[in-house]
């Protein structure tokens, strides 16, 4: 790799031992990928994809104990990924004990750190949806940024424009404390070329999650450029399209490996170039109702009783917009209404940044769910569900993250909302 006078500098430790070294890695990094230079970070804010003091990542903690004492901290603030533990959702004093003794024990320890080399905020720096506008973690078109959490990733890239790799925890908060990323894959013009062509060709708006987990398991890594669905979702990128495009990148990203996706007449890319950002020989995937009544079938059910009666029910991975909140308050509140039930029966925890939190309370749907019987939660749902306590519980969602990476049992929106609603066995 070509660097600059200042990064063979930093290399050759100029700057310390301790910053070489992150240089070092981040030279391997590029190496291994085939980068030929480093780029700078442009981005305003980084963001971090660990959010958990896991006590047995000792390796991690020491790492971050020698950055301090080197004063090599990031330089750019950055927003974390959401908190493991919130002691309002349900759980049970026995999963308590398990959480606060035997997973998440540097939880306290590990946030000093991480106050240390350039979290933003403690009170509100803790969600993976750190480009809501709440939040402030905004990128711009064409930013360079060191980000690694999927979701977040797939939406900075997609959606708003910017440049970001698929990296893993500790490369992004790397590339932070260097200012330079190295150059390859999604950060070049090549590598936001589509190499799919996904033709939509449903006879309604897709479920945004079953859609995104379709085409991440058909393309993986690759780039998908996908025509028709701005047919449903309209050619204006507002937040009902955002929230849309939230949660389907995130189920591309975790069902697949997509860290990059272009909607024909939508994303800013695909509004600019069309047709051109298809790359020669690009394969075709056509969907349809069937192939996505086809996918939904074949999730594979790993509860011990496949017709237990659910315990909880995770709305909100990714964390959940303000609009989002509202809309589902005003649903439960109807569904309710309809059934003639004055509260949910199945314990439901729907998550959303801190910053989005605040601005919640206090509003009328906040109330509703609070009448309700709906715990709104800061929390990440799969940090949640490691424990091995709750990943025997039968647990429900409309992610299909969670239903990925956890044992909970995925259902569409309205399909929840019944079994919400009316409780019973599945
Ligand atoms: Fe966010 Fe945790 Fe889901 S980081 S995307 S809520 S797994």
């Amino acid at each position: 790799m070509r660097l600059t006078p200042e990064q063979q500098a930093i290399l050759d430790g100029e700057q310390g031992e301790v910053l070489a070294k992150v240089m070092k890695t981040m030279v391997m990094y590029g190496d291994t990928f085939g980068a030929e230079e480093m780029v700078e970070v442009t981005g305003e804010k980084g963001h971090l994809v660990t959010s958990f003091g896991f006590g047995v990542m000792t390796a991690m903690f020491d790492l971050m104990d020698q950055l301090i004492e080197a004063g090599v901290v990031s330089k750019q603030p950055f927003t974390v990924d959401p908190r493991p533990m919130d002691k309002n959702v349900p759980s049970n004093p026995i999963m308590d004990l398990i959480t606060k003794k035997f997973m998440y024990t540097k939880q306290a320890s590990y946030e000093e750190q991480l106050a240390a080399v350039g979290l933003e905020s403690k009170e509100t720096g803790f969600t993976c949806a750190c480009y809501f506008d709440e939040v402030g973690n905004t990128p711009k078109k064409g930013d360079i940024l060191s980000w690694a959490e999927s979701s977040a990733v797939v939406y900075a890239n997609s959606v708003l424009g910017a440049r970001c790799n698929r990296n893993s925890g500790i490369i992004d908060l790397f590339g932070s404390i260097l200012g330079f990323v190295p150059k390859f894959g999604l950060l070049t013009d090549e590598g936001r070329k589509a190499t799919w062509v996904i033709d939509i060709q449903t006879s309604k708006k897709p479920e945004a999650q079953v859609l995104g987990s379709a085409i991440g398991m058909k393309v993986m890594e690759e780039v998908p450029y996908v025509r028709g669905l701005d047919l449903f979702l309209g050619d204006e990128l507002n937040q009902s399209a955002k929230d849309y495009l939230k949660d389907f990148g995130a189920a591309s990203a975790s069902n697949g490996a997509v860290g990059l996706y272009h909607i024909a007449g939508l994303t800013p890319e695909a509004v600019e170039q069309g047709e051109a950002l298809i790359a020669e020989g690009a394969k075709t995937y056509v969907i349809d109702d069937a192939e996505l009544e086809r996918i939904e079938k074949n999730y594979p059910i790993i509860w011990k009783d496949p017709n237990a009666t659910p315990k909880l029910a995770f709305i909100g991975c990714p964390h959940l917009s303000l609009e989002q909140l509202k809309d589902w308050a005003h649903r439960l509140d109807d569904a309710l209404t309809a059934a003639g039930k004055k509260k949910v029966a199945v314990p439901t925890v729907m998550t959303t940044p801190e910053a989005v939190l605040r601005q919640f309370n206090g509003t009328p749907e906040a109330a509703i769910l609070k009448a309700r019987g709906v715990v709104v939660s800061y929390i990440c749902p799969l940090m949640y569900m490691n424990n091995p306590l709750a990943g025997k519980m039968p647990v429900i969602t409309n992610s299909n993250k969670l239903r990925t990476y956890t044992s909970a049992r995925y259902f569409r929106d309205e399909q929840l909302l019944d079994r919400i609603v009316k409780g019973g066995a599945c």
